[in-house]
């Protein structure tokens, strides 16, 4: 198994935190991972919120009210611009949440790295997230995950995968 695929096995959706923050040096090469995720046409319609005031991340956790999440010292929220993503001229499909997926997984991923949890989050009250980010008509919530140390609660189910056969058709 080469590093890549040792690093797609450590990624695991974390659902118990340490309260200890993540270091800045850990957030900046984060960050980074990010920054060079790419996008259609670059267009790159993305911002991302970095938060660790107590009060806004208890707002936050809010729109996903989840014991575990609480436990989160902080918080990454991705949002898009929806004026500004790439949309493909063949059907009118807008790729802004393909751009902000790479994105976030590339956070995912750097963060697993550090040695950090993460877990995406989806299914969260957008509205009241843009609300309190207090954001323009034109961004919008895609995602969120908190980060932080794994906490002793947090219990890696394994990659629950289908198989490769499954999932690969091989046109040869
Ligand atoms: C687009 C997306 C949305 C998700 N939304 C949520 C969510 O709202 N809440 C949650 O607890 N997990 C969410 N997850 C985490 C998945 O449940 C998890 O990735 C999956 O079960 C595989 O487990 P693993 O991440 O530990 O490998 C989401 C994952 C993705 C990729």
């Amino acid at each position: 198994m080469n590093n890549f695929l040792m690093l797609c096995n450590t990624r695991a959706s974390v659902r118990d935190y340490l309260p200890t923050l993540p270091t800045a040096e850990a957030i900046d090469r984060i960050k980074e991972a990010v920054r060079l995720a790419p996008s259609a046409c670059n267009k790159q319609p993305w911002r991302f919120f970095y938060v660790t005031n107590p009060e806004l991340l208890s707002q936050l956790f809010q729109t996903y009210p989840r014991p575990w999440l609480s436990t989160a010292p902080a918080l990454f929220v991705a949002v898009k611009n929806v004026a500004e993503n790439w949309v493909r001229p063949a059907d009118n499909h807008a790729h802004g949440d393909i751009d902000l997926a790479i994105a976030v997984e590339h956070l995912c991923l750097a963060a697993a790295e550090e040695g950090l949890g993460t877990c995406w989050i989806c299914n969260f009250d957008t509205k009241a997230c843009a609300e309190l980010l207090n954001l323009s008509e034109e961004w919008q919530p895609v995602a969120m995950t908190p980060i932080g140390y794994p906490g002793e609660k947090h219990q890696d189910t394994g990659r629950k995968r289908k198989t490769t056969e499954e999932i690969f058709v091989d046109l040869v």
